[in-house]
């Protein structure tokens, strides 16, 4: 790997966040030697090697097997899948014969590590992280500690804010991880709106266009899955105070019939999660800096004032108990 070195002895940003998700992956201990390239210094080893290669761009990684030409990657994803995808650890965690009545019990009071560990331990990237918020990063996080294989989709719905797309591939690069965009089926979501407009919901409800939008590409998405994990927190809404860390999911079916359903944080407080987030440098949605906290779609979504519920700012014209999309619904 060769890094840049800033005049100010730091190394750059980008070159930092690389390493991390190297470290986080589990793949550092692979690579052979870090170059130093010194910002001003043509004659430094790292700089040397970049005008060679023709880059301009750190930090780059240089790889070479005996008798071939050096391969030369600029990012850090397109270096992790071409030559280090099979050096993830696999190993089966306690318990891998577990029924999903007692794996839930096993797990129950165990801590979001412990059951990302057993989920990817035991399921890899047949288990999906479905991603749009700041407790799915953690989620994220961790699992690219882990250095398990795990997968992640998130739901496109196109009415998204500019920052959460922006925030989406942020997090994309940052850990080198491949999200999958789900987006709605065309033959769906034209004649809606064509019939109704772009904001039918304020009228008649959000439950037609959340059912377009998101349940039905969530349920294209989790037929390709035996498990999913969701940043779902009992103390988010008066519809989650029971929720358990490990269910089989009430409303849809996975590639191999039952699917497991993972929400590893429901134990947590949102204050448990902004610790995390702090500690560990985790990236989150810019609009949590201007009073967002849940954040949905651009429409369905308002800044909340301080006091008010999280999800006060969801549905927002809506009654309380109404306030799901159905992504989490228990219906079949
Ligand atoms: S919602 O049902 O009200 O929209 P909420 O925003 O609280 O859900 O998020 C709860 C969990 O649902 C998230 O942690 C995430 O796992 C999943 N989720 C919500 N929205 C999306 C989305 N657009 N894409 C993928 N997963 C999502
Ligand atoms: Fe449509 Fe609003 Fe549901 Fe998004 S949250 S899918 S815009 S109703």
């Amino acid at each position: 790997m060769i890094k840049k070195r800033l005049l100010s002895g730091e190394p750059c940003k980008k070159c930092q966040q690389a390493e991390e998700v190297l470290r986080g992956r589990g793949l550092w201990e692979r690579l052979d030697e870090v170059v130093w390239a010194q910002e001003g210094d043509a004659d430094s080893p790292g700089m040397q090697l970049a005008a060679e290669h023709g880059v301009e761009l750190a930090p780059f990684f240089i790889a070479r097997d005996p008798g071939q030409s050096p391969r030369v990657y600029t990012s850090v994803i397109k270096f992790i899948k071409a030559e280090l995808a099979d050096a993830a650890t696999t190993a089966a965690p306690p318990g891998t014969d577990d029924t999903l009545a007692a794996a839930a019990e096993r797990l129950d009071e165990t801590d979001p590590v412990a059951i990302l560990r057993y989920a990817l331990g035991r399921f890899g990237a047949r288990c999906a992280i479905s991603f749009s918020g700041a407790e799915d990063v953690v989620l994220i996080d961790m699992a690219s500690k882990l250095g398990l294989p795990f997968s992640v989709f998130s739901l496109d719905t196109g009415r998204l804010h500019a920052e959460t797309y922006r925030f989406i591939d942020e997090v994309r690069k940052r850990y080198g991880a491949e999200i999958q965009l789900m987006t709605p089926k065309p033959e769906l979501l034209e004649p809606f709106v064509r019939q109704k407009g772009l904001f039918s919901f304020y009228e008649d409800g959000h439950g037609e266009c959340c059912r377009i939008r998101k349940v039905e590409p969530l349920r294209r998405a989790l037929s390709t899955f035996e498990a999913w994990a969701t940043g779902q927190r009992k103390d988010q809404s008066v519809t989650r105070a029971d929720l358990p860390v490990l269910q089989a999911d009430p409303a849809f079916t996975g590639s191999a019939g039952e699917l497991w359903k993972f929400n590893p944080l429901a134990n947590w407080s949102s204050d448990r999660v902004w610790q995390y987030i702090r500690d560990n440098d985790v990236p989150f949605n810019s609009l949590h800096e201007r009073g967002f906290i849940s954040i949905g779609c651009e429409p369905c979504t308002r800044a909340t004032r301080p006091g008010e519920h999280e999800r006060a700012g969801r549905w927002w014209w809506e009654a309380e108990t109404h306030r799901e999309c159905g992504l989490h619904v228990g219906r079949k």
